[in-house]
């Protein structure tokens, strides 16, 4: 047996890996574009029954959007923004989410002026600077819903639906765990009262959850450090502190969920990443665990941000109430459930030829069968027919158009029953017409 010397690599070789994406990147190859269509055709379909319109956002948007709308002691904007300063001086971040920018597109456009709720969604990538593993990335898709000008609990209700209703049609199933943060008021006391606790307790936590408690003590509810399952269970509860008029939105938001026979369950500690949050929040957990090492990663969150238009300088009272489903999480959980769709290109029509003539004559008439609307294939790169039948047969095509040298001089065109192998020659000129009225028959034959 020969053993290979171990080669090291050549400084083009080197040169060579640094052409690769960057970490936490990807490239979405054609094999996978059947999952990505059916998830454009589900959200497409959803949205248009629910009234929403669809926002195309732009990637970058001024820093103090997102700081001023996700908080400036969250992970998101502490830690995981690209944010750069252009040629003109301007700090802009690469959008690492889409409610901020939904806000501001409505304050912008005078949307207030239509009729409320305004209802609006996306599909589009969005950009962290996580650490890299099983469903995080740095660039991620988000299907987006957000319905703002209205503080109607069947909204939060309608938006929890449509969300799990759209992993549903993908074939996931999801269990929806919800909370109530309460008024930006109630959480202020209530989150006062939860440093007390932990500082209480402080000689038990570690680093990371010392931080918390100096920052943002309302993170510390959904820690997993060790010890602070126990610590956590002993802490104020947050549904303790909430008003009548909170809590009944709550018991309605929930009443509606059973109605509708969304499954829930209550997370006292569900508190959400992004500050911007007042009542309802809710994350989608897939029944299959997707995470490494078999861990839970929402598929998807959101809840009621009834502050951040004020915020952002729209008007007083503006109630908001949005989700976001991520789309790499979603396509693993499809991957788990066996529920993938087929990516093999199907046709009805495969068009063959042979020889020089026929491929240049065939180029037009190819054209015109497209044309035509008929789902049609062909392999020109290939000069074999047996290569080219193969093909036809793997695309399940029913009918094959075979063009050579002689039907070329003849103005002529073969036609090929692919199931019986039958052929006839006909008239080149009328072939779409003969073709497109064979399909029809086949397809009128299978359903017989
Ligand atoms: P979020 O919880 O930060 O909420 O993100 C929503 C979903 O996006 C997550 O549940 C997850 O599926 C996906 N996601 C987040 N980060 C990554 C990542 N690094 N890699 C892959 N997937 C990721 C929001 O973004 C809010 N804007 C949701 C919202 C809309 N709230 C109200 N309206």
């Amino acid at each position: 047996m020969s053993v290979k010397p171990k080669v090291e690599p050549t400084k083009s070789a080197k040169k060579l890996r640094t052409l690769e994406t960057l970490r936490g990147f990807r490239d979405i190859l054609p094999d996978e574009q059947a999952a990505w269509d059916k998830i454009d055709d589900v959200a497409r379909k959803l949205t248009q029954a629910y009234g929403f319109g669809r926002i195309r956002l732009p990637a970058l948007e001024a820093t103090s959007v997102f700081e001023r709308s996700i908080g400036k002691d969250t992970d998101i904007v502490e830690k995981e923004m690209f944010t750069f300063v252009d040629q003109g001086g301007v700090k802009m971040t690469l959008r690492p989410e889409g409610t901020a920018s939904v806000a501001r597109a409505y304050i912008e456009h005078g949307m207030l002026n239509q009729p409320q709720p305004v209802k609006l969604w996306y599909l589009e990538p969005f950009f962290r600077h996580e650490r890299p593993q099983a469903g995080r990335y740095r660039q991620f898709w988000q299907l987006g819903l957000e319905a703002m000008g209205s503080d109607d609990s069947v909204l939060d209700a309608q938006i929890i639906l449509m969300a799990y209703n759209f992993c549903k049609d993908l074939g996931v199933e999801t269990i929806v765990q919800i909370n109530s943060l309460g008024t930006a008021a109630i959480r202020k006391s209530y989150t006062s009262d939860l440093a007390k606790y932990f500082k209480g307790h402080a000689k038990k936590l570690n680093e990371t959850d010392l931080k918390r408690l100096q920052r943002n003590p309302l993170r510390l509810l959904d820690s997993k450090e060790a010890g602070m399952e126990e610590l956590k269970a002993g802490a104020p509860q947050l549904i303790e502190y909430l008003d009548d008029e909170t809590k009944q939105h709550f018991m309605k938001v929930l009443e509606y969920l059973d109605e509708a026979e969304v499954p829930y369950t209550l997370n006292p500690f569900l508190v959400r990443g992004l500050d911007y949050y007042t009542k309802t929040v809710f994350e989608l957990v897939s029944t299959n665990p997707i995470g490494e090492n078999g861990s839970q990663l929402a598929l998807g969150g959101g809840g009621r941000y009834d502050g951040l238009i004020p915020l952002l300088g729209g008007r007083e009272a503006t109630g908001a109430v949005g989700a976001a489903l991520g789309i790499e999480r979603i396509l693993l959980a499809m991957k788990t459930a066996n529920a993938m769709p087929d990516s093999r290109r199907v046709a009805d029509v495969f068009f063959c030829q042979l020889g020089e003539a026929a491929r240049r004559k065939g180029l037009k008439i190819f054209e015109k069968l497209r044309q035509s609307d008929l789902n049609v294939a062909e392999a020109f790169a290939k000069g074999n027919l047996k290569a080219q039948l193969e093909i036809a047969d793997k695309m399940q095509a029913s009918i094959a158009i075979i063009l050579g040298q002689k039907e070329v001089l003849d103005g002529t065109i073969i036609i090929r029953d692919m199931e019986a192998g039958a052929q006839e020659i006909v008239d080149v000129e009328k072939v779409v017409g003969i073709v497109a009225k064979r399909l029809q028959d086949n397809k009128k034959k299978q359903k017989e």
